[in-house]
């Protein structure tokens, strides 16, 4: 049998003129034409970030598959040499919750990683498979019968929270709390200021830490079978977690497993829906029983327009070489994942959609020993959200025009802030 023909796309014409203007609206609609720029003019690139900070960006796929494994690059923001570090995580100004993954090094990264292996096993993931199914019935439930629905919020937003909630052993009366608070995180960050903590971020990472404490200390006396209780049971040659450890780790898997798992299901709908025929060879795909297809798709929306923009933020120990830059000593240094997973010199059509891409080893995950830990989480709950809403609205139809549907760009994330659909 013939293999259908992959279809044309053109490729993203890069920019003309100087370095194009990052972090502006307009970037975080589409930042690709900017970001192709700059793999071909300055691959390694030194720009002021809307904070004020000077970073380094890198874009080609080598020099990032390089630069988020170089053991000279720390994630401790110590490290960084002109002002304290800002990883753009909420929470980064309070002491307590800044002892997590994403800002230490080994060996201290090394013991707490093993640690939070232990309890976060695959295992322990797909026995959660039909708990993300149910929550995601419930959810679709909730609109199935209007005819039309704000698929982030009612949907994409929802999802992660409740998934996240019920892994940890947040207790079901509790978990829309956790909704709110999650919801001002979103909301209160500024496009054009990513990275710039406000007011209501500060107070919801306030709410959020009071409430880990608690449930911490009422979980140590009490233990379950949820995340929460592993984390205290766990321990490494007689070694456990502190409490103020077990929360930073607790938020630091609510931070890094909820807005990202947003826009993932967020921008991968907007691609389909934008990719009509890539969506219905997934649509009649999954209306024969085949998962294959549901596999390679999720990779591709990753790698086509993930949800990290910018791996979390590193610091050269020593002065080194990267691409054709020298790096100081304190530099910060930004790996643009979007950028490298668009790099012709490593993806065939970079700039096409194909769901049945198998050459794929996008970075949108990460690399090296920070590599995302909660990725079989992400993939499940990506896989059986846009299988559960193609197979039960199969004519779901995007109800604004692109151009019209606004973007949140942070410094490290990227989604839609809304995505209103139409079906009957
Ligand atoms: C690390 C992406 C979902 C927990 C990372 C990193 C990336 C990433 C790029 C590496 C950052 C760096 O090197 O600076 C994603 C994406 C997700 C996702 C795209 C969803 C689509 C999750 C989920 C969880 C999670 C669901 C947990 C519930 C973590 C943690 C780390 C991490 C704890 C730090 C690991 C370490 O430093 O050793 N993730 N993530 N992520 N992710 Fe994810």
């Amino acid at each position: 049998m013939h293999k259908p023909p992959a279809p044309l796309e053109p490729a993203v014409e890069p920019l003309s003129g100087p370095a194009p203007e990052l972090f502006s609206w307009e970037f975080a609609a589409d930042p690709y034409p900017a970001y192709a720029w700059l793999r071909e003019h300055a691959p390694v690139h030194r720009t002021t970030l809307p904070s004020g900070v000077e970073a380094w960006l890198v874009t080609r796929y080598p020099d990032a598959r390089q630069a988020l494994a170089d053991t000279r690059l720390s994630k401790n923001p110590v490290n960084h040499g002109r002002s304290s570090g800002r990883t753009g995580i909420p929470g980064e100004r309070d002491a307590d919750l800044m002892t997590h993954l994403l800002n230490i090094d080994p060996p201290d990264h090394t013991r707490l990683r093993r640690l939070v292996s232990k309890a976060f096993t695959p295992r322990t993931v797909a026995t959660f498979e039909p708990r993300v199914r149910e929550i995601t019935d419930r959810l679709i439930d909730g609109f199935a019968a209007n005819g039309s629905a704000d698929l982030i919020h009612e949907f994409a937003f929802p999802l992660p929270i409740y998934a996240i909630c019920d892994l940890l052993g947040v207790p079901a009366e509790d978990q829309d709390d956790f909704r709110d608070w999650a919801g001002m995180m979103l909301r209160h960050q500024k496009p054009g200021q990513p990275g710039v903590p406000r007011g209501g971020v500060g107070r919801a990472v306030k709410k959020i830490r009071g409430y880990l404490a608690e449930l911490i200390h009422r979980k140590r006396a009490d233990l379950g079978d949820d995340l929460i209780s592993e984390l205290i049971r766990a321990s490494d040659h007689g070694e456990h977690l502190t409490e103020n450890e077990a929360a930073a780790m607790a938020f630091i898997l609510l931070f890094a497993g909820f807005e990202t798992t947003v826009n993932l299901i967020g921008n991968g709908l907007y691609a389909l829906l934008t990719h009509p025929e890539q969506r219905a060879r997934l649509q009649s795909s999954l209306a024969r029983g085949e998962t294959a297809l549901l596999a390679t798709a999720v990779e591709e929306l990753l790698r086509y327009d993930g949800p990290v923009e910018l791996a979390t933020w590193r610091y050269a120990t020593t002065p080194l070489t990267l691409g054709d830059q020298e790096i100081n000593t304190g530099d910060p240094v930004l790996v643009v994942l979007a950028a490298a997973d668009r790099d012709p010199s490593r993806f065939d059509r970079p700039d096409l959609l194909d769901l049945t891409r198998r050459d794929n080893p996008h970075l949108g995950f990460g690399h090296g020993i920070h590599y995302c830990i909660g990725a079989p989480l992400a993939r499940l709950e990506a896989q059986y959200a846009l299988a559960a809403l193609l197979r039960r609205l199969p004519d779901l139809t995007l109800a604004a025009e692109p151009a019209d549907l606004r973007w949140r760009g942070g410094l490290i994330m990227r989604g839609l802030r809304q995505l209103p659909v139409n079906f009957s």
